[in-house]
């Protein structure tokens, strides 16, 4: 292969914790011989109130043929996850290190969590809830913004044995009340609010509106727990008071903004700090079994319906920590940051788990990476000399165009590792991100993973793999890839196709709630004997693999994974559209945006406004993130005489690339010449 390789920097090299391919293939060689043996080391570095059965620690079935599926790692273990995380590491004299620095969105905002403290708080919002009911099993629905209450409500709910259920903040009222119907949720977690950038958003009035939906399909949140966010915030962010104590009535600032009214339901709403004043800040930890559901997380479905991918205890904090520790060659002393928000898998294994399970330092940013100026990341990266960062390439690409300049004028010199999620990063972003923010001696990590899988499954190590550009490169310890064709053929040596896994390694998901049926059809059907990831692969001459992109009716928007189903009955719901069909077209920042096809209805007219509206539609029904860039008309859609639409036609109309391959399989091939006519000017 002519691929460029980079090697890792020979300084970061020398203390990694894998410092060479030798290791790594010595290492990831036991890791899938004798998975037990590997993985039984490990777990000697945490807490286990019960150990596991030796001839349990670890079972599956991946082939359909012979039964249902099931993996399970470590039975007969019991720990927990809140105690290996917080009080282990304050018993073995971390109490005092940073677990947390917060950053606020406005720079003036920030503060720290010592993992004492976290531990204490934690405690405490164990207790408050358990005062409203909550024990072992129940769900609870975190709807927050990158604050240090939502790490604490995340590990109260593990403390005692609560299973979480976080929605991303930038979701829609629809899409929390779906999921909080979904999840049964007893209890909900919110705040008054937050400020994105400039931007103020009342989340506790998108709670309510959720709650009302949820009521009326028969399901009832017994109690909303609310954090005085925007009234305890700096003068010059918050606008507010800061006394943040008075049920529903609004704040008034210093400088005169005033805090829009929040909706307040005395029978069900509380505050946060009117719940934890007087609380006691122990918790004795509930013992949880190696297979107990430790949270679940949405996340997009080709049906449209999300599904709450599932995560148990044992398996998922052994994972976690390890992939943290190696793949970011995290060390004592260092200063983590990973951007993402914790409503995503990403913040829930690189910004929780992981970094705490390594009794780690990292940053809870809340902001955005263009407020107050383009340069907030490096400024963020300067202030608390981080040493490890890790973010998209859609942030990557979208910084890239402001210039060098704002790189420059900060000190990144503290960089080792970086790190890249959510989507292929394409080589120009790449060479940057090295070239500039690392400057030239950073190892990248371009870790490919899933909701699914928990962590990351193919991925370099700092320390030790020669980088090539946009290549996620070799498996983690514990994942055997491989790439099949569309027979279920395996593809051996250079060759593309789909990426499959052969066996399970502690991290992977283990159901979809309420829906293990739904489970094996969307991931075990297609080819028995291998989890099916929906991603396309390539392994070059030198074995290295490549991710492609989704392979199934599934859009990913800068990182945000969407399916085409769920944008297309947003749209046919509006009274003037007979047809929608949506396909994703590549977008210079943002890796692939929305473009939709439109058939109105009879006597409707396709205008301006028309397009406003379901664009509008979009943005409030699934989230600002999912809003079309396009939305085209069309008469008529291309369709097979069966009635199935032939998206990969409308992906090369959507591109304006006319080579279109075989239409003869079309009712109506004349269509595509129509499509391309009305194809607007973009
Ligand atoms: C895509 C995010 C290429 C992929 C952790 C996957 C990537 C989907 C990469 C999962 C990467 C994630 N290179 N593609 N490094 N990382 N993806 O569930 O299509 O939000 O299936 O998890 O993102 O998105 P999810």
């Amino acid at each position: 292969m002519a691929d460029k390789l980079y090697y890792p920097n020979p300084e970061l090299a020398k203390n990694a914790y894998c410092s060479s391919m030798e290791q790594y293939r010595k290492m990831h060689e036991k890791s899938v011989k004798n998975p037990q043996e590997f993985w039984s080391e490990i777990a000697k570095q945490f807490y286990w109130e019960a150990p596991a059965t030796e001839d349990k620690f670890f079972s599956y079935n991946f082939d359909l043929n012979k039964g249902d599926i099931f993996i399970k790692w470590m039975e007969g273990a019991s720990t927990n996850i809140s105690f290996n995380l917080l009080d282990k590491n304050v018993k073995s004299g971390n109490g005092d290190k940073i677990a947390f620095y917060w950053e606020g969105n406005d720079p003036d905002d920030y503060s720290r969590l010592t993992y004492r403290k976290l531990l204490e708080e934690v405690c405490r919002f164990a207790n408050v809830l358990k005062s409203k009911g909550v024990t072992k099993g129940d769900r609870v629905a975190i709807y927050m913004p990158m604050i240090l209450e939502l790490p604490i409500a995340m590990l109260a709910c593990t403390r005692i044995g609560a299973v979480h259920s976080v929605v991303f903040g930038g979701y829609s009222s629809d899409s929390l009340a779906e999921r909080i119907m979904d999840s049964k949720a007893k209890v909900l977690i919110t705040t008054d609010g937050v400020w994105r950038g400039e931007k103020l958003l009342i989340l506790k009035t998108i709670c309510d509106e959720a709650l009302k939906k949820v009521k009326k399909n028969s399901h009832e949140v017994e109690c909303c727990i609310v954090v005085a966010h925007l009234r305890r915030l700096s003068p010059q962010s918050a606008k507010s008071d800061s006394t943040g104590k008075t049920n529903g009535v609004n704040g008034t600032s210093d400088n005169g903004f005033d805090i829009p009214e929040i909706p307040w339901d005395d029978d069900r709403d509380c505050w946060w700090h009117d719940e934890v004043e007087d609380t006691e800040d122990k918790c004795y930890p509930v013992w949880m079994n190696a297979e107990d559901p430790l949270f679940i997380l949405y996340t997009s479905g080709s049906t449209g319906k999300p599904k709450g991918v599932l995560h148990t205890t044992a398996g998922y904090l052994i994972y976690a920590a390890t992939t943290f520790k190696y793949v970011f060659d995290y060390h004592p002393s260092d200063v983590y940051w990973c951007t993402a928000d914790v409503g995503w898998i990403t913040g829930h294994t690189y910004v929780v788990y992981g970094p705490l399970a390594n009794g780690a330092t990292s940053i809870i940013f809340e902001g955005t990476p263009f407020y107050p100026e383009n340069d907030r990341y490096w400024a963020v990266i300067d202030k608390y000399k981080v040493t490890q960062f890790y973010t998209a390439p859609t942030a990557i690409r979208s910084l890239m165009k402001f210039g060098d300049d704002l790189v420059k004028k900060h000190d990144l010199s503290t960089l080792k590792v970086l790190g890249s999620v959510g989507e292929p990063i394409n080589a120009e972003a790449w060479l940057w991100f090295y070239n500039l923010v690392g400057h030239g001696k950073c190892s990248i990590s371009d870790t490919f993973w899933q909701t699914e899988t928990g962590g990351h499954v193919i991925t370099p190590l700092p320390g030790a793999t020669p980088m090539k550009p946009g290549a996620a490169s070799f498996p983690f310890f514990g994942v055997l890839p491989e790439i099949l064709d569309e027979d279920g053929q395996l593809v051996e040596g250079e060759g593309e196709g789909y990426l499959v896994f052969r066996q399970p390694w502690p991290g992977m998901m283990r159901t979809l709630y309420g829906n293990h049926q739904r489970f094996q059809s969307t991931y075990f059907d297609k080819f028995h004997g291998y989890y099916c990831t929906g991603d396309g692969a390539r392994r070059d001459a030198d074995g290295y693999f490549w991710i492609t992109g989704r392979i199934d009716d599934m859009l990913n928007v800068s990182g945000h994974l969407m399916s085409t189903a769920e944008v297309e009955s947003v749209l046919t719901e509006h009274s003037s559209v007979a047809e929608a069909a949506v396909v994703s077209k590549p977008h210079r920042i943002k890796g692939q945006c929305l473009y939709c096809f439109i058939t109105p209805n009879e006597g409707i007219k396709f205008d301006k406004k028309l397009q406003d509206e379901l664009k509008k539609r979009v943005r409030e029904r699934i989230g600002p993130f999912a809003q079309p860039d396009v939305v085209q008309h069309a008469p008529g859609l291309p369709k097979t005489r069966s009635g199935k639409i032939m998206r990969r036609i409308l992906r090369k109309i959507a591109a304006g690339d006319r080579n279109v391959g075989d239409i003869s399989t079309l009712a109506d091939e004349s269509i595509v010449n129509v499509l391309f006519q009305l194809r607007p000017q973009v």
